[in-house]
């Protein structure tokens, strides 16, 4: 009976020594988008900061906006036998037949940030902000400042992506409640500086100095960043003659909140490798009631939280 139990105990321990092994020796393969804006490189340094910090190996591949390398890089992380697989995704669609690889392989798959338009079982769950609602919250800030009487130039992001369309149908949605706002114009900047600096010197040219614009929207900070330069250059007053609106909260769209050129900003979190490694190392451990969508939350800034909010950030 004595036997019996102490290798009852034995077996307990060593079961508990296993588990504790498979919660902290995993290796995850993260399929990031690029570097296109200032938000996605913080992104990806908080999680690398963040797997380090709890004993992750993190195997990371950067697919430079390029959407066939990185259903590649997927099938790469197959190939090395990852744990699990992250995938921000470039673009919604197309990603069926890969994801239905590492489903076989039986490697589970967490959607970060981007969606895809998949057959919701093969993946995990989605751990993103609400990119619709950020399109909402800019549209009704925009209403409210200008009393619902406002014509709009769009910046827009990559097309295809999950934030360009959802972005530009929330705003949309909201606008079109009040008879004096539009979109005027809308164009693509791909979510860079240099792509918003660009698509700002066309409308410039095209609309005789933004002569009746009143709102630049912009689906994220550095296309705003790019256009707030560009206005600039053509002797213009972005944030005074203009109210300048945007997607991110990335520092340096708050010293520009501080220099008078923008005007409000909806920040997206950067720092969610805290949420996204919870979930991932939750179900190898054995959790399964996730929901589909884990929401990550939005807020909104203005110039008058600008200082407090480069200051909460140590900046
Ligand atoms: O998917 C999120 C978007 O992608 C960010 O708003 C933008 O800056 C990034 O490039």
């Amino acid at each position: 009976m004595r036997l019996r139990s102490i290798a009852l105990a034995v077996i307990t321990i060593f079961a508990a020594l296993l588990a504790a092994d498979a919660a902290w020796a995993v290796t995850i393969g993260f399929a990031q988008v690029g570097t296109e804006s200032d938000w996605r490189t913080a992104f990806s340094a908080d999680m690398k900061a963040e797997a380090a910090r709890r004993g992750i190996t993190l195997l990371f591949a950067d697919a430079d906006n390029d959407v066939e390398r990185q259903r590649t890089q997927v099938l790469g992380f197959v190939a090395a036998h990852v744990d699990a697989v992250v995938l921000a995704p470039v673009v919604v669609t197309g990603w069926t037949e890969t994801l239905q690889k590492v489903h076989a392989a039986g490697i589970p798959v967490f959607i970060s940030d981007r969606a895809v338009d998949s057959d919701p079982s093969l993946f995990v769950a989605r751990i993103a902000a609400d990119f619709n609602l950020e399109g909402r919250l800019a549209g009704a800030w925009l209403a409210q400042a200008t009393l619902g009487a406002c014509s709009i130039v769009e910046l827009q992001g990559s097309v295809g992506s999950e934030p360009t369309i959802q972005r530009h149908k929330g705003f949309l949605a909201v606008i079109s409640q009040f008879p004096n706002m539009r979109i005027l114009h809308s164009v693509g900047g791909d979510f860079t500086n240099d792509g918003g600096r660009q698509a700002m010197e066309g409308l410039i040219h095209s609309t005789d100095g933004l002569k009746d614009v009143c709102a630049v929207w912009s689906h994220n900070d550095n296309m705003l960043l790019g256009a707030i330069a560009a206005m600039h250059a053509a002797g213009l007053h972005p944030g005074h003659d203009q109210l300048m609106v945007s997607v991110d909260g990335v520092p340096d769209i708050f010293r520009a909140m501080l220099a008078g050129d923008s005007s409000m900003s909806v920040e997206l979190k950067s720092d969610i490798g805290k949420y996204i490694f919870d979930v991932v190392q939750g179900y190898l451990g054995g959790r399964r009631d996730y929901p589909k969508w884990v929401l990550i939350p939005s807020a909104l800034h203005t110039p008058a939280d600008a200082a407090a909010v480069l200051a909460s950030r140590g900046l």
